[in-house]
């Protein structure tokens, strides 16, 4: 989507309508502006004691409004591409960790723990791992492991062991590694990593394994099999590569049936695609379809984390592979917070302030502003305050607020101030014991009101002195 963000066009929008309603009154209206302050999605998912990460690759490290987001929003990050055996061991033997040490090194300056991903998978495989010999594959990937998963000891939270061993019906891939080492391959790659680094937790990462089918039965087999025979692997990743509207309905039940088996369970490569261009109607769906995965994850207490693969719709790998296809993160691309995003905060436990300000002169003087915040929001309720600031350098003797529920939210109580609804139109003036306002001073009034669907702030709102 070439346009500008939803919030941007969505202020930009407001401040057209309030510009056109100053005009038609005669009034002097100074634009909304929304200001959206709090913790962010790594540090809810902390509180909750999870993770919540974002994938990333070295290009990008060298655009600053991007890693201003990744380096701010995320408590842990995944190398999307640079420890893949292509960039780790590009010739037999010779090692080189320069660019995923980069990330690493991104990631420990922010304080942001490191999936490493991956070590054995079929894909980004340099062409001479092809033409190892049957009888010294096994030896190959041993070595390729333990240098690896070696030179990342302490510094790497989770790897990925295995990548993507199933076919679709359950049988096993037939990669290089199946083919020439044989069924054995997978749990021999865990051993050489537990070896390798006795810390980190042992992954096996798959996609569309998300709800209960062919494909996660058997990985929920080889699990099962492995947790038997004292095979060391510690938790499943679910890719989570979605498609819009398409989330399965047995994600939690599917979380929940590996985790009983004694593994943690990760989200690990989240986005949910939509045919391009986005609109409302499709942000909504995607918004409900993150709010669906994340809650599915807290549901479970071994679901440690969840990771987006990237997180601006800009750096995404999906419409280079499914053409017509894209907008599946929760940051389009200018870096503007999508539906998605709000879904994962609220879902996440966050609550979402916004505010909105408009000035209006009335009366003598320059007016007054009013500030209207959403203060704490729950399942279909919300308390909200206005605050009303007189701009003037002499006492305001009366004031009265207005503003419009467009969503559909109503008033239900509101304290310090006299309410009339006609509608969806509010208007609000100032009790008895409040309508003097000091020079340049502020007193507020609150309520609480109820919604279904969206509570986004209204705009405009209108302050007018008496
Ligand atoms: O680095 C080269 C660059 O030098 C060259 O100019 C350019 C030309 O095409 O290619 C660049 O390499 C690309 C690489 O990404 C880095 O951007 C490869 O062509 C491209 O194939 C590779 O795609 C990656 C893909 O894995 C490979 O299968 C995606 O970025 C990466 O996001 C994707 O990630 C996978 C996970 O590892 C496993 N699960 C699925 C997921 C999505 O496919």
């Amino acid at each position: 989507m070439s346009a500008p963000a939803g919030r941007a066009r969505r202020v930009l929008a407001a401040t057209a309508a309030a510009v056109a309603g100053a005009l038609a009154v005669g009034m002097a209206v100074a634009a909304p502006s929304t200001a959206e302050p709090g913790p962010t999605l790594g540090q809810l998912a902390a509180a909750k004691g999870r993770y919540f990460g974002s994938a990333t690759d070295n290009p990008t490290l060298n655009n600053a409004p991007y890693t201003a987001v990744l380096g701010s929003e995320f408590n842990q990050i995944t190398v999307g591409n640079t420890q893949k055996w292509q960039y780790t061991e590009p010739s037999r033997g010779q090692f080189d960790y320069s660019q995923a040490d980069r990330i690493v090194a991104f990631a420990q300056a922010h304080n942001q723990i490191v999936r490493g991903h991956t070590l054995a998978w079929h894909n980004q495989l340099p062409g001479w791992v092809n033409d190892v010999p049957a009888g010294e594959l096994l030896g190959v990937m041993r070595n390729h492991i333990a240098n690896v998963a070696g030179h990342y000891k302490g510094k790497v939270v989770h790897w990925d062991v295995v990548n993507e061993a199933f076919e679709e019906d359950g049988t096993r891939r037939q990669s290089v590694f199946q083919q020439k080492i044989g069924d054995s391959y997978i749990a021999e790659a865990f051993k050489a990593a537990r070896a390798a680094d006795p810390n980190a937790k042992l992954y096996y990462n798959d996609y569309n394994v998300e709800g209960i089918g062919a494909k996660s039965d058997a990985m929920y087999n080889m699990v099962k099999s492995f947790k038997q025979q004292g095979i060391p692997i510690d938790g499943v990743g679910l890719q989570a590569h979605l498609i819009l509207g398409q989330v399965p309905s047995t994600v939690r039940q599917n979380i929940k049936r590996f985790a009983d088996l004694g593994v943690d369970v990760a989200i690990t490569e989240l986005d949910i695609r939509m045919r391009t261009p986005r609109d409302a109607t499709k942000d909504a769906q995607q918004a409900a379809d993150y709010r669906t995965v994340t809650n599915a994850c807290l549901a479970v207490t071994r679901c440690v984390g969840i990771t987006v693969w990237d997180f601006s719709d800009g750096y995404s790998w999906i419409p280079s592979v499914f053409p017509g296809e894209g907008a599946a993160l929760i940051f389009d691309e200018n870096f503007n917070k999508k539906p998605s995003y709000w879904a994962v905060y609220e879902a996440l436990g966050g609550t979402r302030v916004t505010t909105t300000t408009t000035t209006t002169t009335g009366g003598t003087g320059t007016g007054c502003t009013a500030t209207y915040r959403v203060t704490s929001q729950w399942g279909g309720g919300f308390q909200g305050e206005v605050s009303i600031r007189n701009n003037d350098t002499t006492a305001l003797n009366g004031w009265t607020v207005q503003w419009t529920f467009a969503q559909g939210q109503a008033l239900a109580n509101l304290w310090n101030g006299v309410a009339t609804t006609n509608g969806q139109d509010i208007t609000v003036r100032n009790a008895s014991y409040n309508g003097t306002i000091d020079a340049v001073g502020t007193t507020t009034f609150g309520f609480i009101g109820s919604f279904s669907g969206s509570n986004p702030v209204p705009s405009p709102i209108t302050c007018t002195r008496a």
